[in-house]
C-alpha cells in the first residue's frame, strides 16, 4: 500500500526554491539537501511508535513524557551519489540509524521506454533488516521511479521490514504510479515523503521543472 506526504511547510518550500534556482552554488545546493533531509526526518518521526514514560526533573518533580520507541529500528539506505547530503540531514534526526548504500545508475544510453529505464546496480551493502525495522530509502529525484523500484526489490531480499519510507525532494505522478504498483506487488507498506510532485519527465528522464541533475549540482559534473 502506498501513502504520499508532500511537505508544504514554507521552510521546506523556500529551500526547494533555492535548489531549483540554476544560480545556486554547489555548496549551497548541498546545504539545502542536508536541511531538507532534516525536515523530512522530522515528518517521518510522526510515523514511528511512541510510548509514554516518566522522568524526574532537576526540581525533584516527576513528569510524564514520551519516548520514540522505533528510533533504534531505523535503517537508512542511500542511493548514491546524489542522496548523500539528504542522508546527512536524515541522520541528524535518526542519529542511531544503521546505514546501507545502493550504487545504482539508470542506463541512459539505452533510453527511456514507456517512462522506464533499465537500472544498473553496481554495489549493494545493506545491514540486517528485521520485522521491526523501519527502512528509509533516501533518493533525491524520483523521476520514473525505476531506480527506487529496483532499490526496494534489492532491499527486501535482505529481510522484511515493518515499514518502508521514501525520502525524496521531487517525485512525479509517473513514479508514484510505479511505486504504488511495486508496493502492492511486493506486499509492503510504503510512505513517500517529498517536497514537491512535479508534473513531467522529459525524454532524457529529467524531471520538469525539476532542479537539474542533483548529483552534478551537489558534487560537480
Ligand atoms: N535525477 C536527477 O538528478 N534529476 C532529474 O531530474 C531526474 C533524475
Amino acid at each position: 500500500m502506498l501513502k504520499v506526504k508532500v511537505i508544504d511547510h514554507p521552510y521546506a518550500q523556500a529551500i526547494l526554491t533555492v535548489l531549483r534556482d540554476r544560480r545556486t552554488s554547489q555548496i549551497e545546493f548541498r546545504k539545502g539537501l542536508v536541511r531538507l533531509g532534516r525536515v523530512l526526518g522530522l515528518e517521518m518521526v510522526k510515523e514511528l511508535e511512541v510510548e509514554e514514560c516518566e522522568v524526574e526533573t532537576p526540581l525533584g518533580v516527576k513528569t510524564r513524557g514520551i519516548r520514540v520507541k522505533d528510533l533504534d529500528q531505523v535503517v537508512i539506505i542511500t542511493v548514491l551519489r546524489a542522496a548523500w547530503p539528504l542522508t546527512e540531514g536524515l541522520v541528524k534526526i535518526f542519529f542511531n540509524a544503521k546505514q546501507g548504500v545502493i550504487v545504482a545508475k539508470r542506463v541512459e544510453e539505452k533510453g527511456m521506454r514507456n517512462y522506464e529505464f533499465e537500472v544498473d546496480v553496481a554495489y549493494v551493502k545493506i545491514p540486517t533488516i528485521t520485522p521491526e525495522s523501519i527502512v528509509i530509502l533516501s533518493d533525491v529525484m524520483v523521476a520514473t521511479g525505476s531506480t527506487a523500484d529496483r532499490a526496494l526489490r534489492e532491499i527486501i531480499t535482505h529481510g522484511r521490514a515493518k515499514k518502508y519510507l521514501l525520502a525524496s525532494i521531487i517525485i512525479t505522478p509517473i513514479a508514484l504510479t510505479r511505486l504504488s504498483k511495486a508496493s502492492e506487488e511486493l506486499g509492503i507498506n510504503l510512505t513517500v515523503y517529498s517536497v514537491a510532485v512535479d508534473p513531467e519527465v522529459n525524454n532524457r528522464g529529467y524531471i520538469v521543472p525539476g532542479l537539474g541533475d542533483a548529483g552534478d549540482r551537489a558534487f560537480g559534473s
